[in-house]
Order: structure tokens, then sequence, then C-alpha cells
């Protein structure tokens, strides 16, 4: 039975303790750190990325479609974008660390909405485009002003097991143009000055960092999915691709 009072909840906690779970991110003080075990990027600073066939910016997608895409977005409807749960170990060890380091609010990632193809159909007709194979999970994404995602490696790149789910692929699709103050880098590639339907294809063992600390709000359209064989021949084909004619 759930308990709600404090009290209670202190004469619970050894008993949550002994049935709190073993895992090997306990090792490490960042859970990021026991991510990027999981990862096989070079994890070398010096090194550049910007020729790396990891980080693939060479598909586009273009049309009047994609020119008044914003009219499909908007209203944007965020969605609950976090679950956690009781004795979630990925939550602790994030919190523990946020709290070490004086980190105020866990809430600065974002939002998100799933495509629904009644309100977003240019949007769902890209992500058919794609032909990805299975569990294709196509989410729109609001970066607020001021959010920002830490160094990390995609948790999808690991199962928390440890074995490597390396067949999931991801692209992100930028809805809008760049603005001065948007930026991300990808492993130590930075990326900017985007115009609206530019795809950033990666493999997901290299890791990447956001901030948006421009004057407005960041939508993209992020994929994620088991690819299927022409998933990724389109992908690295790259190319101008005209959603008018989708
Ligand atoms: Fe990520």
């Amino acid at each position: 039975m759930a308990k709600n009072n404090l009290s209670e909840m202190r004469k619970l906690a050894p008993d949550h303790k002994n049935a709190f779970p073993d895992h090997p991110c306990l090792e490490y003080d960042c859970y990021y750190d026991y991510l990027d075990t999981l990862s096989d990027y070079h994890f070398d600073r010096w090194r550049d990325d910007s020729d790396s066939p990891d980080v693939d910016l060479s598909l586009k997608f273009r049309g009047k479609a994609i020119d008044n895409i914003m009219d499909e977005v908007l209203p944007f409807e965020r969605e609950q974008s976090k679950n956690v749960y009781q004795n979630d170990i990925k939550a602790a060890a994030v919190a523990a660390w946020y709290l070490q380091n004086e980190i105020g609010s866990m809430a600065h990632v974002g939002y998100k909405q799933r495509v629904d193809p009644e309100k977003h159909p240019t949007l769902q007709k890209i992500v058919d485009w794609f032909e990805y194979a299975e569990n294709v999970q196509p989410i729109i994404m609001e970066k607020n002003i001021g959010n920002w995602e830490g160094w990390h490696v995609d948790s999808h790149c690991g199962h928390p097991n440890g074995y490597r789910q390396k067949e999931l692929h991801r692209v992100i699709i930028h809805l809008q143009d760049w603005q001065f103050g948007q930026m991300l880098f990808w492993g130590t590639k930075p990326i900017m000055q985007w115009r609206a339907g530019d795809c950033l294809s990666y493999d997901v063992r290299v890791p990447h960092v956001t901030a948006n600390c421009s004057r407005y709000k960041r939508y993209s359209l992020r994929i994620t999915g088991v690819p299927s064989k022409n998933t990724l021949t389109k992908v690295q084909q790259g190319g101008i691709i005209n959603v008018d004619e989708l």
C-alpha cells in the first residue's frame, strides 16, 4: 500500500534500501559516465569529427510543406516526457549527481509530442519515407529558451543490462531555420546554421550536447527505430527530398 506520510516513509526506508537494485552505474560518480562505457566512441577531445561518417548532415527535406511546417506543429501539445518509478536507478543516480553539483532542476531538457498522422500529415510522410523496419518512434521535440541537454550518449545505445542495441538508428530533422544562440555538438563537431528540413543522422554511439540560448523555442522531429536496408541506403545517399512530391 502506498505511504504518503513522511514518517511512514522513514519507517519503510530500510526495506526500500535493501530492495534497491544493484547496478553497474553505481560504480560511477555520474550516471552519464556509465552510459559512456556502453559506447565505443573514441572520447578523444582533440580529435576532429568534422568528416566523421557517424555524423551525417547530407540529407535535406525541402518544399512548400516544409516552408509551412510550423502550421502543422503548432499548437504544440506537451506530453509527459519523463516517467520515474520507485526504485528507478537512473533517476536516483542522476538526481544524486545533480544535487552534488548544485543543479537546481531536472526539468531543463524540453518537451515532447508524438507525431499524430491526422494532425501532422507532412511529418508522417517524412517518417514513412525513411522506411524504418520496426519500433519506429517519431517525436516532435520542443526546446524552450534556456533548455539544455548535458553531454551524453543516448541511453538506447546500450541496454541497462549491458548488451548493446546497435541496430537502432536515429535522425533529427530541424523544423525551423537556425537562430543565433542555438547550438548542437555531436562528438567534436559543432552544428549550426541549419535550415528547416535539414536532417542530422548519427550513429547512436556518438555522444552529444544541445543548448538553446537563443530568443526562440526550437522545434525538431526526432525519429528512432530499427532501420531497414532502405533506411540506411537513403540516409547514406543524402541529397534533397521534395516533400511536396511524397
Ligand atoms: Fe541524445
